[in-house]
Order: C-alpha cells, then sequence, then structure tokens
C-alpha cells in the first residue's frame, strides 16, 4: 500500500491510496487531471509526465533510458520528471508527492 499526493496544474492536492498498478492507472482511475495515460503505459506518449518532490526521488529512483528519451521531446522536462506509467505502487514509493507536468 502507498499514499500518494498529487499536486494539480490548478494547485488542488489530490492523495490516493493504491497497492497495485501503475502510478499512471491509479490517477487515470481517480481523474487526476492532466494524467491522461494516452499511450496505456508503455513509454510512448508523455502524458503521465509528473515532478517528483526533489526529496523523493530517493524512493522513485530516476527516469530509465527509454522514459528520458521521451522526457527529452517535452520542454518541461527536468532532472526531476519521471513518467508515473513507469513508477509501480509499492511500499517502498509511499507518501511521495508528485507534481503533475504542464
Ligand atoms: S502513459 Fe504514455 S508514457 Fe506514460
Amino acid at each position: 500500500m502507498a499514499k500518494i499526493t498529487f499536486i494539480t496544474s490548478d494547485n488542488e492536492t489530490i492523495v490516493l491510496e493504491g497497492t497495485i498498478g501503475s502510478v499512471m492507472a491509479l490517477a487515470v482511475e481517480h481523474n487526476v487531471k492532466g494524467i491522461d495515460g494516452d499511450c496505456g503505459g508503455v513509454c510512448s506518449c508523455a502524458t503521465c509526465h509528473v515532478h517528483v518532490k526533489p526529496e523523493d526521488m530517493v524512493k522513485t529512483g530516476r527516469a530509465s533510458e527509454i522514459e528520458a528519451d521521451m522526457l527529452e521531446l517535452d520542454d518541461n522536462a527536468d532532472e526531476y520528471s519521471r513518467l508515473c506509467c513507469q513508477l509501480e505502487i509499492s511500499d517502498d514509493i509511499d507518501g511521495v508527492e508528485l507534481t503533475v507536468a504542464k
């Protein structure tokens, strides 16, 4: 079980709990604004782009090479960017805060 906080572009704070699956799927299921998951989670659309709170990067890890290639196409990407379809829900990421990318 992991508690995950999303901050949307409207500055809305949404706290969700999940047990399995990807963070993207959890967000889409709960209609988190700005997380669309257009490609279904295969790392090829970047409509699940989030910025991880810097101190939470230790929990999420950094983007993989394939993710980084996708993020390179997004002008809003930074060193804290992740595609949340690539983040699996587990105890390891409990408590992370993710800001939905513009
Ligand atoms: S859902 Fe498409 S890259 Fe994450």
